[in-house]
Parts: structure tokens; C-alpha cells; sequence
């Protein structure tokens, strides 16, 4: 694992802008993987600033989100679908029928996560996927658990995740309870992961990660096993790596 070291959230945000616009400008037509969260918020105002520039051009690139709650469709606030709208594809020239967020709607969830994994095969794999990371080590939404599900899959979120992702709700029991997210298989599929993490929160838990160890009670981990990822951690979230660790 790559790690690179930046002073601040607008730093981490800017140098994951550049590695993305990076892959599309050398293709043109790249898939990627996206995440939602409060961690790719200014990655994603800083690539709208760029298209508007004219630095960037998504008029060919197709996009795969990682997750969704189960029952919340697109014009949901709350949902991933409207999140993505709302904060990056509706002030870019990406075209919307190329941008793929699982339906928690969908009448029969089995069939939808099997038909998200063969749709990012058809679209020829993900070349770059963005990932953020939760406080108790998800990826996606998946969760410390004694086995992980590889593909995509219907997940039961837990009472750590309910309780962080509260925030942008009315109330805690307003937050689903499942979600669709692509399995760990699905994510370490990409040829290429960007990984990112900001702010005082995620200390613990990337000085968890970058021990090296690989387990299912760190989901995170599991990108150990991946050949190219980078990790962009600010100086915050950077701050309680030990500096014996192995990563
Ligand atoms: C979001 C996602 C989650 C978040 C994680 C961190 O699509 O898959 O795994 O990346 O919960 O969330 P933030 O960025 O809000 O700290």
C-alpha cells in the first residue's frame, strides 16, 4: 500500500482530484468506482471545479457506486443516488444513463446485486475505485463480520455505522437498517484503489490498518491483498500511526 501523507482535508481532496483526472485524461472512457460520505465530498468539488475548466472531460466515462440503503429511491435526500446527483454528476458533462448507484428500491434485491456485478463486468471492470473508510474499518458498507460476502449483497448495517451515518438524518430511526453495497471481491477487482481519510475520527482505525494485518474484523485490511493501492491520509487521521508499522 502506497501511502501519501498531506497536511489538510483540501490537500487530501485536491491530490485524489488530480490522480482521478489523471486515469481519465490517459482514458478517456474510465470506469469509476465512487464512493458517497463525507470524505469525497471535496474531491468531488474539486473535479467540478476542473470540468468547468475544461481540465476534465466525463463525456465518455462511466461510473459504479459502491452502496445504497435498502428502501430510500433517487429524490430521497438521504439517499446515495441523490447524494451523487446532487454533489457531482448533476454539474459535470458526465452522461447520467452511464452512472450506476445500486436500487435499494428494487422489487427483488438478490437479482439487482447480481445484475450490479454483471453490468461493472460488461462495462469491462472498475479502473479506479474511490473508497472511504468507516471508523470501525467498513469498506462499502462491509462491516466487521467473521466472513465477508465477496459480490455484491444486501447487508445488515451495524449499530456503530447506524449511529455514525445518523448525522444526516432527522433521527437514529430514521437510518436504514440494510443497504446494498458491493461485496470486498466486487472492490478488489479494480485495477486500481484510492483509499482516503481525513480528520482526528479515523486515526485509530488507520493506525489499525496499517499494522498489516489481514482479517475480517477489519474489512479494510483485505486491501492489503491488492497490488495498487494508494492511501491518502491527512496529517489528523495520519496522526496515530505507529512507526513500526508494516504497510
Ligand atoms: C460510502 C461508503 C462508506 C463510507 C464510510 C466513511 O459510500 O461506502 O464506506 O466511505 O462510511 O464515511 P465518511 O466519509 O462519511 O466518514
Amino acid at each position: 500500500m502506497k501511502i501519501i501523507e498531506v497536511e489538510s482535508y483540501e490537500d487530501m481532496s485536491r491530490k485524489a482530484a488530480d490522480i482521478i483526472k489523471g486515469v481519465v485524461c490517459s482514458k478517456p472512457n474510465a470506469v469509476l468506482g465512487l464512493a458517497t460520505g463525507s470524505t469525497p465530498e471535496g474531491v468531488y468539488r474539486c473535479l467540478i471545479e476542473d470540468n468547468k475548466k475544461g481540465l476534465i472531460d466525463f463525456s465518455k466515462v462511466t461510473s459504479f457506486n459502491l452502496d445504497e440503503y435498502e428502501g430510500l429511491d433517487g429524490s430521497n435526500p438521504n439517499s446515495y443516488r441523490y447524494y451523487m446527483d446532487n454533489k457531482l454528476f448533476n454539474h459535470i458533462n458526465i452522461h447520467k444513463e452511464r452512472t450506476f448507484v445500486p436500487d435499494g428500491m428494487a422489487e427483488d434485491l438478490e437479482k439487482e446485486c447480481k445484475a450490479y456485478d454483471e453490468k461493472i463486468s460488461l462495462a469491462g471492470g472498475i479502473d479506479l475505485q474511490i473508497l472511504g473508510i468507516g471508523s470501525n474499518g467498513h469498506i462499502g458498507f462491509n462491516e466487521p463480520a467473521d466472513m465477508l460476502i465477496p459480490s455484491t449483497h444486501v447487508t445488515e448495517l451495524t449499530e456503530e455505522t447506524i449511529k455514525a451515518n445518523s448525522r444526516f438524518f432527522p433521527s437514529l430511526d430514521q437510518v436504514p437498517r440494510r443497504a446494498v453495497t458491493m461485496g470486498m471481491g466486487s472492490i478488489l477487482k479494480a485495477r486500481r484503489i484510492l483509499l482516503l481519510a481525513s480528520g482526528k475520527n479515523k486515526a485509530d482505525v488507520i493506525d489499525r490498518l496499517l499494522q498489516g494485518d489481514i482479517s475480517t474484523s477489519l474489512p479494510a485490511s483485505m486491501l492489503h491483498m491488492h497490488r495498487d493501492v494508494t492511501l491518502i491520509v491527512d496529517k489528523e487521521a495520519a496522526s496515530k500511526i505507529s512507526n513500526d508499522c508494516c504497510a
